[in-house]
């Protein structure tokens, strides 16, 4: 029987609380997300959408733990995650959330196979290479191990960066315009393709989309205009 992710005492997964982010630049400074509040639970799937520049990215960016907020904090299964050091943040992203990019961002160096395995390998699995090929044969790319990204197609590509994602059977998983590089038809296979996993492996998933469609198939919506929820 597959257990279900531990969620913190209040049943989510993620809480985000009075987050604001702000850089300064030449002509001072810039508000880019204020007073951000947000509860995510367990399999939970969420659209963020808003215009571009509203601050969908760098708040995707902040629950992953790779930006840092200003003021407010982000507590996954109850731990926050500023209060650690970047070592033990870095070692609690690779465990718990996985990571899709609108440009993909494989390795070109390495093969499907290995750009599948290094997640599995940093964390130490014996089993890195049988798991990889599992996963992409799951996601439809079994004939495909050897081949590296420059070969394959955008859909293939995405396909790839989905298996590494999911491979490490995240809590969350987190996708950035996850669709917005591919082509209609090839989007559609791959969001099914996220959807399905999501449902499968009882992921939390956060996505960010201009597209409509998309977001209406997810639980929930959460609209950002300059750099506040607003529904
Ligand atoms: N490091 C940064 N320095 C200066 N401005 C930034 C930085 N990161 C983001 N911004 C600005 O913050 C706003 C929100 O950016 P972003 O989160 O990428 O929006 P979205 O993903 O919704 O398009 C934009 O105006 C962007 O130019
Ligand atoms: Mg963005």
């Amino acid at each position: 029987m597959p257990t279900d992710p531990p969620a913190d005492c209040s049943g989510n997964l993620v809480e985000v609380e009075r987050v604001c982010k702000s850089v300064s630049d030449s002509s001072g400074l810039l508000q880019i997300l204020q007073d951000i509040d947000l509860r995510l639970g367990v399999r939970e799937s969420a659209a963020i959408v808003g215009t571009s520049g509203s601050g969908k990215s760098t708040l995707l960016s902040i629950i992953a733990g790779l930006d840092t907020p200003t003021r407010g904090t982000v507590r996954l299964e109850g731990q926050d995650l500023f209060a650690l050091n970047e070592d033990e943040r870095a070692a609690l992203r690779a465990q718990k959330i996985g990571f899709v990019f609108q440009s993909f961002q494989l390795l070109g160096k390495l093969t499907a196979l290995e750009n599948v395995m290094l997640p599995l390998e940093l964390a130490g699995r014996r089993d890195a290479r049988h798991a990889a090929a599992e996963m992409l044969a799951r996601v439809g790319l079994g004939q495909r191990l050897g081949h590296y990204p420059k070969v394959l197609s955008g859909g293939e590509q995405q396909r790839v960066a989905l298996a590494r994602a999911f491979v490490v059977e995240p809590a969350l998983l987190l996708a950035d315009e996850p669709t917005g590089s591919l082509d209609i038809a090839t989007g559609e296979q791959v969001m099914q393709l996220m959807f399905d996993l999501n449902r499968e492996r009882g992921t939390t998933l956060v996505l960010v989309t201009h597209d409509r469609a998309i977001a209406a198939r997810c639980e929930r919506r959460i609209t950002i205009e300059a750099g506040r929820v607003v529904a």
